[in-house]
C-alpha cells in the first residue's frame, strides 16, 4: 500500500484525477465511484479537465459503491441522484452506463447478486475511489462486516446515520438500510484509491493503514490489496506513526 500525504484537498483531487484520466484514456474503462464529501474535489477536477482539456468519459462504464434501500431514485439524496448531480451531468459519460444498486428492487438480495454479476461481466472495476467512515467503514461495510462479503443489504450503524444526517432534513429521514458492494467485491477492483481529509478521519486512517487486518476496521482490507493508494491530508495522517 502506498500512502501519500498531501498539503491540501485540492492536491488530493489532482492526484485522484491523474489516476482516473489514465484509466479513461485506456480501452473500455470501468470506473468505480463513491459518494459522500470526500470525492467532491476530485470530481470537480475531473469536470474541469473534461471542460478545459477534453478529458472524455465517452467510453466509460461506471459502478457506484452503494445505495440507500427504500429511497426512490428520484429522491435528491439517493446516490443515483447524487452522482448525477456531482459528476455524471457535467461530463460526457452515457448515464445509462452509470450503474448503482436498485434500492427499490422488490428482491434486494437478488438485486445485489445481479449487481455483483454485472461488475464481473465487464471484467471488474479498473479503479475504485473510496472514502472512509469515522468508524473505518468503506462502502457501507460497517465494522464486523465479513472480509470476503459480496454486494448485499446491510443495516447502518447509529454512528453512520448521524454522520449522514447532514444530507437530510433530520436524522429520522436517514434510511436504516442500504445495499453495498461487499469487501470481497471491492477487493476485485484492480486499483483502490482511498481519500480522507481532516482530523476526524485520523483514527480511522491509522487503523486502516497501520492497525491489524480486521473486520473491526473494514478499510484495513486495503492492506491485502496488491495495488492500493491512500491519499490523505496532514490532519487525516496525524494518527500515523
Ligand atoms: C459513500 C460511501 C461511504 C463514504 C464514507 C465517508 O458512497 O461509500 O463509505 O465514503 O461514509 O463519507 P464522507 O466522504 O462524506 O466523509
Amino acid at each position: 500500500m502506498e500512502v501519500v500525504i498531501c498539503s491540501s484537498a485540492e492536491q488530493i483531487g489532482a492526484h485522484v484525477a491523474d489516476v482516473y484520466a489514465e484509466v479513461l484514456r485506456g480501452d473500455d474503462p470501468v470506473i468505480g465511484l463513491a459518494t459522500g464529501s470526500s470525492p467532491l474535489v476530485a470530481y470537480g477536477e475531473l469536470i474541469r479537465r473534461h471542460r478545459e482539456d477534453g478529458l472524455s468519459f465517452a467510453h466509460a462504464t461506471a459502478f457506484l459503491l452503494d445505495e440507500y434501500a427504500g429511497l426512490a431514485r428520484s429522491h435528491p439524496e439517493s446516490y443515483h441522484a447524487v452522482i448525477r448531480r456531482e459528476l455524471v451531468d457535467h461530463v460526457d459519460i452515457d448515464p445509462a452506463r452509470v450503474h448503482s444498486p436498485d434500492g427499490e428492487a422488490h428482491d434486494l438480495a437478488e438485486e445485489c447478486r445481479r449487481y455483483d454479476a454485472a461488475i464481473e461481466a465487464v471484467g471488474g472495476v479498473d479503479v475504485q475511489l473510496l472514502g472512509i467512515g469515522t468508524d473505518g467503514h468503506i462502502g457501507f461495510n460497517e465494522p464486523m462486516s465479513s472480509l470476503s462479503s459480496r454486494t448485499r443489504p446491510k443495516t447502518l450503524t447509529q454512528q453512520t446515520r448521524e454522520d449522514n444526517a447532514r444530507f437530510f432534513d433530520s436524522i429520522d429521514d436517514v434510511p436504516h438500510h442500504v445495499l453495498t458492494q461487499g469487501l470481497g467485491t471491492i477487493r476485485t477492483a484492480h486499483h483502490l484509491l482511498l481519500v480522507a481529509t481532516g482530523a476526524g478521519k485520523a483514527d480511522a486512517v491509522a487503523a486502516a493503514v497501520e492497525g491489524p487486518l480486521a473486520a473491526r476496521c473494514p478499510a484495513s482490507i486495503l492492506q491485502l490489496h496488491p495495488h492500493a493508494t491512500v491519499f490523505v491530508d496532514e490532519a487525516a495522517a496525524s494518527g500515523l506513526e
